[in-house]
């Protein structure tokens, strides 16, 4: 089958002839690919600055983004079955099985000896066939299938979610909602800020809107723009950084309770945690390269963090409860903003076109998309689908 390989040593990236795999356990599923979204850390792994093939391989099949469609179950398999959308997890456990990974919550895996598909030692999803155990299968209702891809990069935020809640029930924090959607008290529901505009700043966006937050996205680039038209039309608003400092965004939203760093950029997110509100959150989700940076007045930010109780919060990958979360979410955004949301995909491409798409950026790209393949089997639009976690609820 064609997969995109990296070469890291030879500095190559291109289409390679990969083995197709096949069922080899009881719990596995075979899965064709339909679709794989493009990121910042599959740029970086084609720049060679990130990422490292499985042991005993010179290549490494990039891609963590996906969609797919269940072709084949091994005997044992239960929860998926052929013709299911599915996208799977991306970060498997490590060999030492640490309290963590055993608990299948391998994003917060103590040793680092974890893989991740597509980033770490084991190959991703840039290839026509996967295979891959069902507990690691989320099974996507067939009228997610046009906005699916978007499930993996949606779950930064909903394990970001995942743990705010959890940190913030220290206090009196969760807004409040009546059955009519309004919020009962405006005390109780909270300001967000989202630092970056790029497909997991706006994504958050969607999902802080949803929950009846005070929704507002920062980017560099003056408004009006495209990205500043879709936010509007979820009822959010967009700020740039060229027209206002950080300490006028806060003079101009009042006390911001949640502050999620969406741009990778160190500068301005310690910049806009200076201005982070009484008992707030700051949540960091980028992965900046490497180099020197001048970092604002450390004092000024501890007396803050420490004066008014706030909670700075690094956070990386997703456990399987936050892609449930996500395909929860994902239906409701396509309900209440259906062309919003569709538009977040900016491009699709055939595969064999990957170049322009993973070595350089578009103009006014929000998620460019490959395509491997098309769904074989249709299947009928389901009304329900419930939530499952296995061990258990989060
Ligand atoms: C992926 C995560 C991964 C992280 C670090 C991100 O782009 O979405 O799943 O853990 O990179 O490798």
């Amino acid at each position: 089958m064609k997969a995109i390989g990296v070469f890291p040593k030879t500095k190559e990236v291109r289409v390679v002839e990969h083995p197709e795999p096949v069922l080899q356990s009881p719990a596995q599923a075979k899965i064709k690919m339909l679709e794989v979204g493009v990121c910042g850390t599959d740029r970086e792994i084609c720049q060679f600055q990130y990422g490292t093939p499985p042991v005993g391989w010179d290549y490494l099949i990039i891609g963590h983004e996906s969609l797919g469609q269940v072709v084949e179950v091994s005997p044992g398999v239960t929860r998926v079955k052929v013709g299911d959308l599915v996208v799977p997890t991306v970060r498997r456990g490590c060999p030492e099985n640490c309290i963590s990974c055993e608990q299948m919550q391998q994003d917060m895996c103590f040793t680092g000896h974890f893989t991740e598909r597509g980033i770490k030692q084991a190959h991703g999803y840039m290839c026509e066939f996967v295979v891959e155990e069902e507990k690691f299968l989320n099974v996507l209702p067939p009228e997610l299938r046009e906005v699916g891809v978007l499930l993996e990069p949606l779950t930064i935020t909903e394990k970001a979610l995942m743990q705010t809640f959890l940190i913030q029930s220290r206090l009196h924090w969760e807004c409040r909602i009546d059955p009519t959607g309004k919020t009962t008290s405006q005390k109780t529901c909270r300001t967000a800020l989202i630092i970056g505009a790029g497909p997991v700043g706006l994504l958050a966006a969607f999902a802080f809107c949803n929950l009846h937050m005070k929704t507002f996205v920062v980017a560099r680039q003056k408004a009006p723009n495209e990205k500043a038209a879709l936010l509007a039309a979820i009822g959010t608003s967009y700020l740039s950084t060229e027209e206002l400092t950080p300490a006028q965004i806060a003079e101009r939203v009042g006390p911001i309770d949640l502050m999620l760093e969406a741009t990778g950029a160190a500068q301005v997110s310690f910049e806009f945690l200076g201005v982070l509100g009484t008992n707030g959150i700051f949540i960091f989700t980028g992965v900046p390269a490497l180099k020197k940076d001048a970092i604002p007045d450390g004092n000024a930010l501890m007396r803050n963090i420490v004066l008014k109780n706030q909670v700075v919060l690094g956070t990386v990958n997703a456990p399987y409860e936050a892609f449930q979360l996500g395909i929860r979410d994902l239906r409701e955004f396509l309900q209440k903003w259906p062309v919003p949301l569709r538009s977040l995909i900016t491009a699709r491409r055939p595969f064999t076109t990957f170049r322009g798409s993973l070595l350089g950026r578009q103009p006014n790209e929000i998620k460019t998309v490959l395509e491997f393949g098309t769904a074989v089997v249709t299947q009928e639009p389901q009304e329900t689908v419930s939530l499952s976690f296995p061990g258990g609820s989060p």
